[in-house]
C-alpha cells in the first residue's frame, strides 16, 4: 500500500508540474517581438511555413494524403495530422474542437477567450520550440532570461536543439523525404530570427 501511494504521488506530482506552464498562443508574443529593430520574430514566423502549417492541412494535397490513409475525419480535425501542425497538441495546448466552439454566443466572453486562445494555438507556434509561455512572457522575466540573471527552464522556457525539430521532422510525417535526413544547420538558416544586436555575455 505504501508503495502504491508513493507511485500515485509521483504521478500527481508529475501532472502538477506539467500544468505549471500553459500554452498561451503565438499572438501573445507578438506585442514585444514584432519590431524590425529587434528582429521581427513574429513577422518572420507569421510568413513562414511554420506560421501557416494549419492551413496546409486544409489543402488538396492534405486531403489526398488523408484519403490514402483512409482517415475518417478531415486532416485538420484528425489526431493523425494536427500533432505536428499545431502548438502543444496533447500537452495542454491545441485541442480538436468543432465549429460551435469557435463561434460562441455574442455575450459569452469566456467562450470567446478560449476560442481565441485555441485559434492562436493553430500552426507550429513559438511555444513548440521555446516552451509554454504563461510564466516567462512577462517583460521582467523575459529581460532577466535574456540578460542571463534568470534561467529559462524555471519559467518553462526550453533550450532549442536539433532534438526539438526532430519531434516533427521525422519519418512519421507522411511527406518526410527518407532520402534526405533532416539537416539542422540548413533548416535553422531557413527559419533564422535573431535579434540584430550584440547579445550580452551570459
Ligand atoms: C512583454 C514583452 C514580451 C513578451 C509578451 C514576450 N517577450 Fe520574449 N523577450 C522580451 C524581451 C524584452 C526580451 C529581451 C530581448 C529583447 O530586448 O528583444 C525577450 C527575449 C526573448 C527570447 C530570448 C531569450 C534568451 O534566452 O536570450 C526568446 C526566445 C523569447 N523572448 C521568446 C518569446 C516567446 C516565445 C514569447 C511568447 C510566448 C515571448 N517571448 C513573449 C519581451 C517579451
Ligand atoms: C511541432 C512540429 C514541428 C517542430 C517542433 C518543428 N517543425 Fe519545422 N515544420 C513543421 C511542419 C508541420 C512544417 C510544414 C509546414 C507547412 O508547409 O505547412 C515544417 C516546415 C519547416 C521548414 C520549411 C520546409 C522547407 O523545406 O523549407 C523548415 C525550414 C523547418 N520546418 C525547420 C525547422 C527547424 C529548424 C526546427 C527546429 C528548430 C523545426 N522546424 C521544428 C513542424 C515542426
Ligand atoms: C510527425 C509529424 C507530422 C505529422 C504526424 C504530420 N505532418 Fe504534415 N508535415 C510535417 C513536416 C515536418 C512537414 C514539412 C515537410 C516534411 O519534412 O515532411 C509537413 C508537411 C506537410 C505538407 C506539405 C508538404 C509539402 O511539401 O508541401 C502536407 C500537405 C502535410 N504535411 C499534410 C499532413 C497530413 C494530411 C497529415 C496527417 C495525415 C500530416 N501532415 C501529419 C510533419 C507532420
Ligand atoms: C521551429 C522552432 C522555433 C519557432 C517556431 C520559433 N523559434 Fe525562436 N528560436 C528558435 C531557435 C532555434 C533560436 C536560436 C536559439 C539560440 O541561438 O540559442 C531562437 C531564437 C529566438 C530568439 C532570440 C534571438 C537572439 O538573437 O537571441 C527570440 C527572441 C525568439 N526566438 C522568439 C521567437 C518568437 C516570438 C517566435 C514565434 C513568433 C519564435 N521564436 C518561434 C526556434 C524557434
Amino acid at each position: 500500500m505504501k508503495i502504491l501511494i508513493f507511485v500515485f504521488s509521483i504521478v500527481i506530482g508529475g501532472f502538477t508540474q506539467a500544468s505549471d506552464f500553459e500554452y498561451v498562443g503565438s499572438n501573445k508574443c507578438k506585442t514585444c517581438h514584432k519590431k524590425e529593430a529587434k528582429g521581427a520574430q513574429y513577422v518572420k514566423w507569421n510568413e513562414s511555413r511554420h506560421g501557416n502549417a494549419f492551413a496546409t492541412l486544409m489543402s488538396e494535397a492534405a486531403v489526398e494524403i488523408a484519403n490514402k490513409m483512409e482517415l475518417k475525419t478531415a486532416p485538420h480535425e484528425s489526431p493523425e495530422c494536427v500533432g505536428c501542425h499545431t502548438t502543444g497538441y496533447a500537452k495542454g495546448g491545441f485541442e480538436i474542437k468543432d465549429a460551435a466552439f469557435y463561434a460562441p454566443a455574442e455575450d459569452d466572453k469566456a467562450g470567446e477567450k478560449v476560442a481565441k486562445r485555441m485559434e492562436n494555438l493553430k500552426n507550429v507556434g513559438c511555444e513548440n520550440c521555446h516552451g509554454p509561455g504563461s510564466e516567462y512572457k512577462s517583460k521582467k522575466v523575459m529581460q532577466a532570461i535574456y540578460d542571463g540573471t534568470e534561467k529559462g527552464d524555471g519559467y518553462g522556457m526550453l533550450t532549442v536543439s536539433k532534438e526539438t525539430c526532430l519531434q516533427c521532422h521525422n519519418e512519421k510525417s507522411p511527406t518526410f523525404d527518407k532520402e534526405k535526413p533532416f539537416n539542422f544547420e540548413e533548416n535553422m538558416a531557413k527559419i533564422a530570427h535573431k535579434i540584430p544586436i550584440e547579445a550580452p555575455t551570459k
